[in-house]
């Protein structure tokens, strides 16, 4: 993105829905793609590939590709649509999915672009929660999927999780971890370091201490985004400091969904109709239609049964 253009990475159909109790219909998933599709989006997280016995409400997410590639949701500009995968085997779920489709596609030019996210975190306690192995080991899985991926051309994102707070390790965990982490995922190939507020104990000090870190261990602005969950109402103030820090991606789930099943008491992301509006508060853009996203917060949270959580969203239906 240009200097005054914030990219927004939307996750409300995966990390928005994974942490749902009830069983979401199909669906329903498929209609909040086509829906945010129509927004001014670029980029949705579609769903994840890893295991139904740890994450039940992503089991779909084969359903999920297999339809976007068939059918891909209408929209202005093109969208590309990025799916987690934790391991070989989910790159192999999603390898038999997306590779039957685009051999059998006849026109490449409606094909929609995918990339794949791989997850790792910043303290070894959530790493083992959250994918049952170290921090090295979790590294040591993502070789492969690095050199398949790179093979079928496809662009990867690495996340790391809890690096301003840890559920399990406290608040202060250690920036030069996650530093290090960035350089080594970055080295084996990751095309964008997505740096996760889990728990939401982020502080503007302790944002503004992240990138500094980031920035002394080589790391460019433009390699990175983040990814503020709201627990404590600070991912906006905390956006400001990164934006502030030259930051021009940000991740966020419309109507404020989402949360990690690995992260007790953590709440959903930022919502992505308040991240629109502050963005074009300070005279920014984020192509994306207000009007339009607010209706699917509304209508997202209708359709679980929740609180629509974004205070622009709401503000802009009832104005
Ligand atoms: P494991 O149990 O250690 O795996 O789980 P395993 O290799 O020992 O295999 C055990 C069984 O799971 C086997 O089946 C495998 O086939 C199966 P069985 O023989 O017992 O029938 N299995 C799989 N099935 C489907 N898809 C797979 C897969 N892998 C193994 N990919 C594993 C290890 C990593 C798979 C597990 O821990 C897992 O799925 N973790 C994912 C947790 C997760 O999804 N967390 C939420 C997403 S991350 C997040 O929300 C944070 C983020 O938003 C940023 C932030 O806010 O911090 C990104
Ligand atoms: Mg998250």
């Amino acid at each position: 993105p240009s200097d005054d253009h914030v990219r927004i990475v939307e996750v409300g159909p995966r990390d928005g829905l994974q942490n749902e109790k009830q069983s979401i219909p199909v669906a329903t998933k498929l209609e909040l793609v086509r829906r945010l599709a129509e927004t001014g989006l670029k980029t949705i997280e579609a769903g994840s590939f890893v295991s139904p016995k740890w994450v039940p409400q992503m089991a779909s997410s084969d359903e999920i590709l297999s339809q976007i590639l068939k059918s891909p949701p209408a929209s202005s500009s093109p969208i590309t649509y990025q799916f987690l995968v934790p391991n070989e085997k989910g790159l192999d779920s999603f390898l038999s999915v997306y590779n039957n489709h685009t051999t059998s596609s006849t026109s490449s030019t409606t094909t929609p672009k995918i990339e794949l996210s791989i997850f790792t975190a910043a303290t070894e306690s959530f790493t083992r929660k959250n994918t049952n192995c170290s921090i090295a080991e979790s590294l040591d899985r993502f070789k492969p999927i690095m050199t398949r991926a790179k093979d079928a051309s496809i662009p990867v994102r690495a996340y790391i999780s809890v690096a301003l707070g840890c559920p399990y390790e406290g608040p202060n965990v250690d920036p030069h971890q996650t530093a290090s982490l960035a350089v080594s995922l970055l080295e084996m190939g990751a095309d964008e370091i997505s740096v996760a507020d889990t728990t939401g104990m982020g502080t503007a000090p302790k944002t503004a201490e992240l990138l500094k870190t980031l920035f002394a261990a080589g790391i460019e602005k433009k390699d990175l985004a983040l990814h503020f969950h709201d627990t404590y109402g600070m991912a906006l103030v905390n956006t400001v400091v990164a934006l502030e820090h030259g930051i021009r991606t940000f991740d966020s789930a419309v109507g404020g969904l989402g949360g990690c099943p690995f992260s007790p008491g953590a709440t959903g992301n930022v919502a992505t109709e308040d991240l629109v509006h502050l963005v074009s508060s300070l005279g920014a853009k984020t192509d994306v239609d207000m009007e339009k996203l607010s209706e699917v917060g509304e209508w997202i949270s209708g359709q679980l049964g929740r609180a629509n959580e974004s205070r622009a969203g709401k503000a802009t239906l009832a104005g």
